[in-house]
């Protein structure tokens, strides 16, 4: 079996001012990977607009979509300079500006995507691409496109593929909504764009939330799914909803108040099952400090992607977003906020929590 890498979430901030755009960047951090200073933004605000969102947010990948189309060396010096990781030259600039921007970012430690907007011969480009060492690529349905309904098409996948098959890493983006994720399933890409769905839905963190977890599902499940399953027929529903469920119950039965109580679970085979996204939101007890617990969770588990602040007063524990869907890594998980609640003085049954996930997850 071939391992698949679950793609990162990239947010894209498509305002026209700083304000709003550093609200939304706070907002919703903690649910993503990647956060992109939109084209537009860049226009509004310049580049300091990179440098104020690096400020409030220090520790998540920022990528500046310059779409450069001249002047690569010095946009890339400038975006980089300014605090992003990444940044975006425009499909259609000439290969002086391309080798440019790359020199820079292969200097400074940096990444410099090919943005295809607009570019018709994409295989035919990215072969010159290649042969002067771009590794990235942002394959994109453009917003005027969009507009012109335009759609995501089996064609565009076959480019996609030929691309990964090249050697690219590939960001997709362009009106991508939970939805449309299935579309891209089977396409080893790195990263997936949403700006949209994510600062123009009504609650964003639970947007992106249920975008990542919806992509850890769609990504990372059925890679579990062929390892534990070993070909046995026998299970139905994914490894990683029995992981949820487990790990629901196992909070609830520590004494934990969960947003929804796991304990009222009608089971995996039914269509009212709770842990179809398969992220669990629990109430921080009294007195604690839920960055504390996330820390204290970090310090015994490891960093992982599987648990974090979900608001001022709870927390989540997302057992998607695990690489490893093994029943004692999902126990660890749990054992690990049940001892670090402890550490902070608080008491939980630990071993009843942990008791009830395990007879959950005999059954994988
Ligand atoms: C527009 C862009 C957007 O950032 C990109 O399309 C993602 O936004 P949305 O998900 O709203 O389409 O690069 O040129």
């Amino acid at each position: 079996m071939q391992s698949r890498t679950v793609p990162l979430l990239q947010v894209a901030l498509d305002y026209i001012s700083l304000p709003p755009a550093i609200a939304m960047a706070l907002q919703v951090a903690p649910y993503v990977d990647v956060i992109e200073i939109g084209t537009p933004l860049c226009k509004a605000a310049g580049i300091e607009a990179v440098q104020a969102i690096r400020e409030v947010i220090p520790d998540k990948l920022i990528l500046a979509d310059l779409k450069t189309p001249d002047v690569g060396g010095l946009e890339a010096q400038m975006a980089f300079e300014a605090g992003a990781d990444m940044m975006t030259v425009i499909g259609g600039a000439p290969m002086a500006t391309v080798e440019s921007a790359l020199k820079v970012a292969q200097e400074m430690g940096k990444e410099m995507l090919m943005e295809l907007t607009g570019v018709r011969d994409i295989i035919a480009r990215a072969t010159e691409w290649k042969q002067v060492g771009v590794g990235r690529m942002v394959y994109h349905r453009g917003w005027d496109e969009q507009a012109f309904a335009r759609e995501w098409t089996e064609d565009d996948k076959r480019i996609i593929r030929q691309l990964i098959d090249m050697g690219f890493k590939v960001t997709v983006t362009g009106g991508i909504t939970v939805e449309l994720l299935p579309f891209f399933q089977d396409l080893d890409v790195s990263i997936i764009i949403a700006g949209r769905a994510i600062h123009q839905a009504p609650d964003p963190p639970a947007a992106a939330l249920e975008l990542r977890s919806t992509i850890a599902r769609l990504w990372e499940a059925s890679q579990a799914d062929v390892s534990w399953r070993g070909g046995n027929a026998r299970i139905n529903t994914s490894v990683a909803d029995v992981a949820a469920k487990a790990i629901r119950w196992g909070v609830s039965e520590m004494g934990l108040l969960l947003t929804v109580d796991g304990r009222a679970c009608p089971g995996c085979d039914s269509p009212q099952r709770l842990c179809k996204g398969t992220i669990t939101t629990i109430h921080c007890p009294g007195g604690i400090r839920v960055d504390d617990l996330v820390q204290g969770i970090a310090h015994i588990f490891g960093q992982s992607r599987a648990f974090g602040r979900a608001s001022d007063d709870s927390f989540f524990l997302d057992p998607a977003q695990l690489t490893d869907l093994s029943p004692s890594r999902i126990v660890d998980l749990l054992l690990a906020t049940g001892n670090a609640l402890r550490q902070l003085g608080y008491s939980v049954d630990v071993n009843a929590g942990v008791g009830v996930a395990n007879r959950l997850l005999g059954t994988l």
